[in-house]
């Protein structure tokens, strides 16, 4: 029999008009992963979280844990276990750190309420001594961080980060990164990560999916994608490889 795998999209197309911004697309992702999504501006990375969120309806098929999700809602698809967070932050300004939060917490986690659950994400994202400020007042990193707990509290299966890097210097790289790392490995979630930087992703994640015009150019390990002169040709010429 064939192993259920958590995450299946099987030939998926989302057109805008004339443009497939994903064009028969079909990746697997396994349980335990941290699984990289590359491609160019324009590549069609933010708009596949877009259809595996049920944000968009599209033509193909999405599986999780070897369910059809295609055509489901949103909520149904959080509270089934995927969350995401955004690549421009998307926050709730008059809340404050603790009540963002407690909302994904009410958002997700199979539709139960865990205060407990919400106050240990705020602290496994080192947001303590920030819970009880307004999230206007949170820096980039800060917003980053609560979009993060705020998804974690949904206590997901999978976590979908688009381009958590985007805007920060050195310092709060690491500090992102290994708090990416930590969710995979401390909290055994799986995590998708869409990101431009390639040195970051290629440290994190295995393996990488390279998408270009909504296409696949290749999958394969960091060492392999870095040397595959169609991805090298595409992207890595880009500027973003800092
Ligand atoms: N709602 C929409 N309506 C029309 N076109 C859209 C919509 N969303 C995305 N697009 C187009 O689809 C293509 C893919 O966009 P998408 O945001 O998925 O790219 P991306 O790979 O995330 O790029 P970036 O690296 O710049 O974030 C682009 O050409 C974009 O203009
Ligand atoms: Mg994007």
């Amino acid at each position: 029999m064939e192993e259920v795998k958590m995450l299946k999209a099987i030939n998926i197309t989302k057109r805008f008009g004339a443009l497939a911004a994903v064009n028969d697309l079909s990746f697997e992702v396994e349980a335990g992963q941290v699984f990289g999504i590359a491609g160019p501006n324009g590549a069609g990375k933010s708009t596949l979280y877009n259809l595996i969120t049920g944000f968009y309806k599209y033509e193909g098929k999405i599986e999780f844990d070897g369910k059809n999700i295609s055509g489901l809602p949103t909520h149904k698809i959080a509270r089934l276990g995927i969350s995401r967070t955004f690549q421009i932050p998307q926050i709730f300004e008059s809340l404050t750190v603790e009540e963002s939060v407690n909302l994904g917490c009410r958002f997700g986690n199979s539709g139960k309420y865990d205060p407990g659950y919400s106050e240990e994400m705020i602290s496994f994202a080192s947001l303590k001594n920030e819970c009880s400020n307004n999230t206007s007042l949170l820096n980039l990193l800060g917003k980053k961080r609560l979009m993060i707990a705020a998804a974690l509290a949904t206590k997901p299966k999978i976590l979908m980060v688009d381009e958590p890097m985007a805007g920060l210097n050195a310092s709060e790289i690491n500090q992102m990164t290994n708090l990416i790392k930590k969710i995979n490995q401390d909290l055994n979630t799986t995590v998708i990560i869409i990101e431009h930087f390639m040195k970051v992703l290629t440290e994190l994640a295995n393996p990488i999916l390279v998408i270009q015009n909504g296409t696949e150019i290749c999958t394969g390990t960091p060492e392999e994608i870095t040397s595959n002169p169609e991805v090298i040709e595409c992207y890595l010429g880009d500027t973003h490889d800092a």
